[in-house]
C-alpha cells in the first residue's frame, strides 16, 4: 500500500526514482510522484494516475539532481488528484517528504497547524506530517539549532513522530540539506539498500535489487539519515543501532515480465517450479516426515502443541482453509482459520499450547501484522509462512517458513496461493509423524508431492481450453463458484480471482451449501462454475450440479482426466490431473487462475494492476 523509493549518491536520481516506482507501482497506482533536491531548492513533479504518466510529466520538464525521494500512492486520506499525490511540502517549502501509512490523529494536528499560520493545500493525513515537521524544525532554529545541522533535523524528526497516531514509512528531504535524507518508520515497511558512494531507501528490496544486494530491514520506531558515504540508524528509545547488513536473496531480473503479457500469466506459469521451490529440501526420506529450519521450536514444544490457528487475509486466508482440512485430516490437530482483521480485536479462548500461523505472501499486512503481535503479547508461539524475505512479520515471527516462490509482483496472488498449500501439506505430514501418522502414510504422501511439479506443468495445458470457455462466458455479470471439501476453498479462491481483476460477481460456496441461498441466484445467465474432481462424494457433487442444470443454468465443470460422464453433464469441461484428494488445489486453483485471467483481458481490464486494490495493504 503505497511505495517510497528514495535516492542519495553520485548519479542522476530521475530515471533511477522513475524505474523504482515501476517496481513498486503494484503497492498502489493512484498517482505518483518526485521531488529532487538541487543548489538549495527541491523541485517536484506529482500525476494522479499511473507511473507512467508521471514518465511524461517529467520527461517534458525533467528535475536535476542526486539526491531525491518518489512515492506511488493507494490513496487513504484524501480523494485521488494532483494535488493530493506526494510527495508533500512543508512550511514553506523547507520540508518535502514522502508518506505510507495513516495518520489517525491528523485532524487533531492539521487543527492546531492551522492555528498555527500552516496553510493546507490538500486533503490528506500526510501533508499534516510535512507541516509539522516544518514548525519542529522551526522551533529548532528559533532555539539555536544551526540551520541544516544533523541534531537539528533529526531532533525536528524525533519531536514529530512523537505527535503521530498511527502508521507511517516516511523519507524526508530538508531544503537546508543537500546531501542527507531522513527516513523513518512505525508499522510501514522500509529497506535500506547499501551502495557504493550511494545509499537508498525503498518501501520493498525489488527496486533495490537492480542496485545492491546490500539491505539493512529498518524496525518500528527507528530513524535512518542517509548520505552518499554513510547510514546511521537510531532508535527512539535506546539510540544508536548497530547495521545489520543483509545479503538480498533475489536478483533483479526475478522481477522482469520476459516474454510474458502480464505478471500474472508470468506466475501462473512460475507454479510448477515455485511448488518445486516450496518442498526443496524439506523431506527426511528415512523419517518418512517433512523438515522446517526456521520453527525454532523443540520436539517437546511441538508435540504439545493441541490446536492451531491459521490468521491470515484475501487469498492467504483461503489457502488457511485448505490448511484446515490437511492438519485436522492428517495431524488431528483441532485447527482454526481466522480473518486476521478479525482476530486482532476478538478475544477467542486459546490454550496454553495454541499455536499461531499466519500466512501472508508479502509479510506485511497490516491486519495480519496485528493479529500476530495480539497473539504474541499473549504468550502464544507465533510463527509465519511467508514469502517475502525480511518483511516484518517474517522478522517479528518467533519462526516461521518461507515460500522461496520469488517475488509476486501480480496483484492477485496467484503462485504464492499454491506455495502456501504446499507448505502447509508439508506441515500437516510433518505435524502427522509426530502423533498419529504412520511410516508408510508418510511415505506415500511424500511420493505424491513429488510428483506434484510436473503434475501441475500438465495442468498448465488446459490454457487453450480456458481460453476457448472464455470466449463463451466473459460478457456474463455474475458467477457461482462451487466445489466440496478440499474444492471449497478454491471456489471461494476462484471467485475472489474474478472479482479482483474481471470486476464481475462471483460467489464462492460449498456446492450443497448453494441449496440455502445461492440457488436463488440460478438462471440461463449466471454460469456455475463446478470444481469437481474425482473425489470420496464425487456423486453428491454431481447431484449439487444437476440441481444447477435443472434450473437452466450454464456449467463449467473442472473435472478429472478420463470423466467422461461430466461431459455429458456440463456446458464446458477443463480437465486437470487426476491427484490424490488432499492435493486437488494445487492442480483446480489453476484453470481458475486462467479463467480470470482470460475474463479479464476480453473485458479490457488492466490485469496486474486491478482498480481499487493494492499488493500489499499495509493499511487496516
Ligand atoms: C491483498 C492482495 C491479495 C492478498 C491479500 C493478503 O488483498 O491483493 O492478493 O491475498 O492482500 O496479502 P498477504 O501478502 O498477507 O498474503
Amino acid at each position: 500500500m503505497c511505495g517510497i523509493i528514495g535516492y542519495v549518491g553520485h548519479q542522476q536520481v530521475q530515471n533511477l526514482l522513475l524505474d523504482g516506482l515501476h517496481r513498486l507501482e503494484y503497492r498502489g497506482y493512484d498517482s505518483a510522484g518526485i521531488a529532487v533536491l538541487e543548489g538549495g531548492q527541491i523541485s517536484l513533479t506529482k500525476k494522479a494516475g499511473r507511473v507512467q504518466e508521471l514518465g511524461h510529466a517529467v520527461a517534458e520538464a525533467p528535475l536535476q539532481g542526486h539526491i531525491g525521494i518518489g512515492h506511488t500512492r493507494w490513496a487513504t486520506h484524501g480523494e485521488v488528484n494532483d494535488t493530493n499525490s506526494h510527495p508533500h511540502f512543508g512550511g514553506d517549502g523547507e520540508i518535502c517528504l514522502v508518506h505510507n501509512g495513516v495518520i489517525e490523529n491528523y485532524s487533531t494536528l492539521r487543527k492546531k497547524l492551522r492555528e498555527r499560520g500552516f496553510e493546507f493545500v490538500t486533503t490528506t493525513d500526510s501533508e499534516v506530517v510535512a507541516h509539522l515537521l516544518a514548525y519542529e524544525y522551526r522551533q529548532g532554529l528559533e532555539q539555536g539549532g544551526r540551520v541544516g545541522s544533523q541534531q537539528l533535523c533529526v531532533d525536528a524528526l524525533q519531536a514529530t513522530l512523537i505527535q503521530l497516531k498511527g502508521t507511517y514509512g516516511l523519507a524526508v528531504l530538508y531544503r537546508d540539506c543537500p546531501d542527507t535524507m531522513y527516513v523513518a518508520r512505525v508499522g510501514s515497511p522500509l529497506v535500506i539498500g547499501i551502495g557504493d558512494h550511494e545509499n537508498f531507501v525503498a518501501s520493498d528490496a525489488s527496486p533495490l535489487a537492480v542496485h545492491t544486494e546490500e539491505v539493512v530491514y529498518l524496525s518500528d520506531n527507528e530513524i535512518a539519515i542517509l548520505t552518499p558515504d554513510d547510514v546511521q540508524i537510531i532508535h527512539r528509545d535506546s539510540g544508536a543501532v548497530d547495521l545489520k547488513i543483509q545479503v538480498l536473496d533475489q536478483s533483479a531480473g526475478d522481477s522482469e515480465l520476459g516474454d510474458f503479457p502480464h505478471y500474472m500469466l508470468k506466475e501462473i506459469y512460475e507454479q510448477p517450479q515455485s511448488i518445486e521451490n516450496a518442498m526443496r529440501g524439506r523431506f527426511d526420506e528415512d523419517e518418512a516426515t517433512a523438515v522446517f529450519g526456521g520453527l525454532n521450536m523443540t520436539a517437546k514444544e511441538l508435540r504439545k502443541v493441541d490446536r492451531i490457528v491459521l490468521t491470515a487475509c484475501g487469498t492467504s486466508w483461503h489457502a488457511g482453509l485448505v490448511g484446515e482440512y490437511l492438519l485436522e485430516e492428517f495431524a488431528r490437530i483441532p485447527t482454526e482459520v481466522e480473518y486476521a482483521s478479525e482476530l486482532r480485536y476478538r478475544n477467542p479462548p486459546m490454550s496454553e499450547n495454541t499455536m499461531i500461523f499466519s500466512i501472508t505472501q508479502s509479510g506485511e499486512t497490516a491486519d495480519t501484522l496485528a493479529a500476530m503481535r495480539e497473539c504474541k503479547r499473549k504468550g502464544h508461539p507465533t510463527l509465519a509462512i511467508c514469502n517475502v524475505v525480511g518483511s516484518t512479520i517474517a522478522r517479528e515471527a518467533d519462526g516461521g517458513i518461507y515460500l522461496h516462490a520469488g517475488p509476486e509482483i501480480g496483484v492477485a496472488s496467484t503462485k504464492a496461493f499454491t506455495s502456501q498449500v504446499t507448505v502447509l501439506t508439508l506441515l500437516s505430514l510433518f505435524f502427522g509423524r509426530m502423533r498419529h501418522l504412520s511410516y508408510p502414510a508418510g511415505k506415500r504422501i511424500i511420493r505424491h508431492l513429488r510428483d506434484i511439479p510436473a503434475q501441475v506443468e500438465e495442468t498448465l495445458k488446459c490454457h487453450e481450453m480456458v481460453k476457448y470457455v472464455c470466449e463463451k462466458y466473459a460478457r456474463y455479470n455474475n458467477f457461482l463458484y462451487l466445489g466440496r471439501l478440499y474444492n471449497f476453498p478454491v471456489a471461494l479462491e476462484g471467485a475472489l480471482k474474478l472479482k479482483e481483476i474481471s470486476y464481475i460477481h462471483a460467489e464462492g460456496y460449498p456446492a450443497a451449501e448453494m441449496k440455502h441461498g445461492p440457488i436463488a441466484l440460478v438462471d440461463e445467465v449466471t454460469p456455475s462454475v463446478f470444481v469437481v474432481p474425482k473425489c470420496g462424494i464425487y456423486p453428491k457433487v454431481i447431484s449439487n450440479l444437476e440441481e444447477v442444470k435443472a434450473r437452466k443454468g450454464p456449467v463449467i465443470a473442472i473435472a478429472c482426466k478420463g470423466d467422461e460422464k461430466i461431459a455429458e453433464l456440463a456446458d464446458d469441461v477443463i480437465y486437470v490431473p487426476d491427484v490424490e484428494e488432499y492435493l486437488q488445489p494445487l492442480v483446480t486453483s489453476i484453470p481458475l487462475q486462467l479463467l480470470s485471467y482470460h475474463i479479464a483481458l476480453h473485458r479490457g481490464c488492466n490485469v496486474d494492476r486491478p482498480r481499487n486494490l493494492a499488493k500489499s495493504v499495509t493499511v487496516e
